[in-house]
């Protein structure tokens, strides 16, 4: 696939079709995007797959916690966002629920979509990126994480698959670890949900705005 159609089609996928992904393809995918680069070489990234049964005990279980209102304790350091920032969450909601008719009042369809969130979107299998706590403070390792996630997604898109970033599927790191054997002494970053695209679910429709390149990029000299 053209590198430029990959970024430029990328998107968040939130609704799967059941279809498993051959651990052979997810295994490519892995090999290839470990070609990321990263601060001096250092390669800071671990990563956890999860399917079947596995998958489906996390997602219960993050479903589990978040209705027993336990508060999310997520490892990737991260404060409410203010501003244009929160203006734009607010409009990306929006554009979700209208796609997925949930009103501003339905509880409950509020609630059944984020339990969708910790499930993965029901996809057939999600990636786990966690770094050792050894590099905790060290920014230029999370740039490194994120930019294998980056190209874990856009790989992806080769073999016909999506992907959601998503730090909903880590946001209680303790049903994580029960479910696999990621140890106290990692950090749990991100999660990256990834399956064969269900095209008619609606929210997949979504095209997430950007401000165009005017309003972020700023040029000096003659170019
Ligand atoms: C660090 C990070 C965390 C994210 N977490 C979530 C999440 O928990 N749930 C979700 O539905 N989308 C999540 N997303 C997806 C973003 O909402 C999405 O990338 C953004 O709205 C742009 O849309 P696009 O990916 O379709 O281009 C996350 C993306 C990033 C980069």
């Amino acid at each position: 696939m053209d590198i430029v159609d990959a970024v430029r089609s990328r998107k968040s996928i939130r609704g799967y079709k059941p279809d498993p992904v051959p651990k052979e393809i997810l295994k490519e995918i892995l090999d290839i995007a470990l070609n990321t680069p990263s601060a001096m070489n250092t390669q800071p990234w671990e990563i956890t797959v999860v399917t079947g049964e596995v998958l489906h005990n996390i997602g219960k279980g993050n479903v589990e916690m978040a209705n027993a209102r336990v508060e999310p304790s997520q490892e990737l350091a991260h404060k409410p966002f203010e501003d244009k920032y929160r203006q734009r969450q607010v409009d990306l909601a929006i554009q979700i629920f209208q796609l997925m008719g949930i009103t501003r009042e339905d509880k409950e369809k509020r609630a059944k979509w984020y339990h969708l969130g910790y499930r993965f979107f029901d996809a057939p299998a999600a990636f786990i990126l966690s770094m050792d706590k050894s590099l905790d403070g060290s920014l230029m390792s999370l740039l490194d994480m994120g930019a294998i996630m980056q190209t874990i997604c856009l790989t992806a898109l080769n073999y016909g698959l999506g992907t959601c970033i998503e730090d909903q599927g880590v946001m209680f790191p303790g049903v994580v670890r029960e479910h696999t054997g990621i140890p106290e002494s990692s950090r749990i970053i991100i999660s990256i949900a990834i399956g064969y695209p269900d095209w008619d679910f609606p929210a997949n429709k979504l095209e997430s705005t950007r401000e165009p390149v005017e309003n972020v990029v700023t040029w000096y000299g003659d170019a």
